[in-house]
C-alpha cells in the first residue's frame, strides 16, 4: 500500500484488519451486554477500519469518529451509522469540556484509538493523544476504558510522556507487544504494541445512565 508524504507526515497510517480485530476482540467482550447504551470513540479515526472493527464487535454501540483530514472525514461517513466529527481531537476535547460545562453530557465508556504516533514537532504525539483522552475531566464514564495501538517503546521508553503513559498501565491496565511486522503490510516499519487502561471510579464522570461496575440502569 502507498502512503503519500501528506498523509505521511500527519502520520497517517492505515490500522491493519488483524490489529484492529486483536484490540478489539481483546477490548470488547464484557461489552456486549450493555447494548446500544455503550458510547465509543475512536478520536483518530483515519479511513475508519478501527470503526469497522467496532461496529462488528458492538452492532448497537453508539459510535462517535474524529478524524480531521477533510478526505478521510468523507470516507468515514460512508460508513452507516456513524457519528463523525471533522477536526483534531484537541479541539473535540475542548468541544466536549464546552458541552460538559454547559448542560447535560453523556461521557465515553471506551475510547478506542489508533493515534498518530508522530505528529510535525510532537514526536510523541501518540502518548499525548493517550494522556489527553486519559486525564480529560469529562471524557470517560467510571470505569471507562482507553485501548490503543502505540509504538512498542511504550513498553521500555524512558521519556517523561512515555513514563506517564506507562504509569496508567502499572496503575490498571496492561501491554502487549503486537507480532513483529504486523504494519507491514501497509508499509510502515513500526514496532507496535497494544495496551488498555482503565479511568477508576471517583476519578471519571457518572454516564448518568449505566453503572458499568453492575451493569444495571443507575
Ligand atoms: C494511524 S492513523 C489512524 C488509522 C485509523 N485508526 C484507521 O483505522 O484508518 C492516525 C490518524 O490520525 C489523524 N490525525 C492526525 N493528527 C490528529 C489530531 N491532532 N487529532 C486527531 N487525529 C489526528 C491522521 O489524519 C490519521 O488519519
Amino acid at each position: 500500500m502507498n502512503v503519500s508524504a501528506s498523509d505521511r507526515e500527519m502520520s497517517f497510517w492505515p490500522t491493519p484488519a488483524e490489529v484492529a480485530d486483536d484490540l478489539v476482540y481483546w477490548l470488547m467482550e464484557p461489552w456486549h451486554a450493555l447494548g446500544d447504551g455503550v458510547r465509543v470513540l475512536e478520536p483518530s479515526a483515519g479511513e475508519g477500519h478501527l470503526v469497522r472493527a467496532i461496529r462488528e464487535r458492538l452492532p448497537e454501540a453508539h459510535i462517535t469518529a474524529v478524524e480531521p483530514s477533510e478526505t478521510r472525514a468523507a470516507a468515514l461517513r460512508a460508513t452507516p451509522g456513524i457519528e463523525v466529527v471533522q477536526t483534531t481531537l484537541e479541539s473535540y476535547l475542548a468541544d466536549v469540556t464546552r458541552q460538559a460545562t454547559n448542560g447535560p453530557w453523556q461521557p465515553f465508556h471506551l475510547v478506542i484509538m489508533n493515534p498518530p504516533f508522530t505528529l510535525p514537532d510532537r514526536r510523541e504525539a501518540w502518548a499525548e493523544h493517550v494522556l489527553a483522552c486519559y486525564y480529560h475531566p469529562h471524557l470517560l464514564a467510571p470505569y471507562g476504558v482507553i485501548g490503543a495501538v502505540v509504538p512498542r517503546i511504550v513498553m521500555t521508553g524512558r521519556s517523561k510522556l512515555v513514563q506517564k503513559v506507562r504509569g496508567l498501565l502499572d496503575e490498571c491496565g496492561r501491554a502487549r507487544a503486537c507480532e513483529r511486522g504486523a504494519f507491514s503490510d501497509m508499509g510502515a516499519k513500526v514496532s507496535t504494541a497494544l495496551i488498555w487502561t482503565q479511568k477508576p471510579y471517583g476519578e471519571a464522570e457518572s454516564s448518568g445512565q449505566l453503572d458499568l461496575f453492575s451493569g444495571a440502569a443507575s
